[in-house]
């Protein structure tokens, strides 16, 4: 007699999924380590502290990929200046597009062919995009690759932490106030579900200091993400100052990490990417912990 499928069961991988998956997997094993930027609320400065520390690790010799999965909103071409670009596809596979020596971009923004021009799509065509660039992507043998996410815990968060299994963790952009802080507890819910290590939480706009009379005001208050962090056990990594200069940075396409004038925020910016690099002493996955 003939069994009938358990209704639970899911059904068995076809033959092209296999070959997909393997494919996927030989690609993504020729890079050592995957960050993933996300955040609670929109406009916290994910992309922001995505790219600067892309271009931070590649100004160190590290061979970086930056990857938008920003669907919606690709923001990543313009704060790279880069709008206008498009990609190559040689033989089914996709050519990043170089921004600079060690750093090669990619982003649903190169195949639109306009800035305006919107994208419609269902969450499993999203997962469909978000493998195409993780699997036929010639990214190369590289050091990082920095994701840069959309805000929330959406279908592209989900995707992109389901389809890499060996990613090393997020990185967890917040502002201090406390309506983005509770977002950024759902962040840590779902990366813990997912079991997707947390490398730390950022603090951003984080405090300014006027620049005529030198005082610091707290526009969105001060603190609350060290607490929060402290409170749900995760790691703090840094408080970034609001800085005319990043939002400068980021209208001409010109990364922040670049001018090296020394500042507090410079300083700020350097305390992410130093923890980043602290992980590479660490990098057995037996010896990583899971918060
Ligand atoms: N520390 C900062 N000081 C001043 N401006 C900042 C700072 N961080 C980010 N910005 C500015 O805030 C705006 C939003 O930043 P960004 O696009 O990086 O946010 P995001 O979280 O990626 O947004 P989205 O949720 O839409 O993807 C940009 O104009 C950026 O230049
Ligand atoms: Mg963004």
């Amino acid at each position: 007699m003939s069994k009938t499928p358990l209704p639970h069961s899911s059904p068995p991988e076809t033959q092209a999924q296999q070959l997909e998956k393997k494919q996927l997997a030989e690609r993504m094993s020729k890079i050592k380590h995957k960050l993933i930027v996300l955040s609670g609320k929109g406009g916290v400065g994910k992309s922001t502290i995505a790219l600067n520390l892309a271009c931070a690790l590649a100004l160190t010799d590290r061979k970086v990929g930056l990857l938008d999965i920003d669907i919606h909103g690709p923001s990543i071409p313009m704060l790279l200046g880069m709008e206008g670009e498009s990609i190559e596809v040689v033989d089914e596979v996709i050519l990043p597009v170089r921004f600079a020596e060690n750093l090669k971009v990619m982003s649903i923004g190169f195949l639109l062919s306009r800035q305006e021009d919107a994208v419609i799509w269902r969450g499993p065509l999203k997962m469909h995009l978000i493998k195409q660039f993780l699997k036929d992507v010639d990214w190369g043998e590289r050091d990082y690759l920095v994701i840069d996410c959309p805000p929330g815990t959406g279908d592209e968060p989900l995707s992109i932490a389901q389809l890499l299994e060996d990613a090393d963790g997020a990185i967890i952009v917040t502002t201090p106030q406390e309506l983005a802080l509770s977002d950024v507890r759902k962040c840590i819910t779902f990366c813990r579900k997912l079991n997707l290590p947390v490398i730390g939480v950022v603090e951003n706009m984080s405090g300014f200091v006027c620049p005529h009379c030198g005082k610091k005001v707290e526009i969105f208050k001060s603190g609350g993400g060290e607490k929060m962090a402290r409170e749900m056990g995760v790691p703090f990594l840094s408080r970034i100052p609001i800085d005319p200069g990043v939002v400068e940075s980021g209208d001409t396409g010109k990364p922040f990490i670049y001018d090296d004038a020394e500042s507090d925020t410079t300083e700020a910016f350097k305390q992410v990417i130093e923890s980043v690099i602290e992980l590479e002493k660490d990098n057995s996955q037996a010896k990583r912990r899971r918060y």
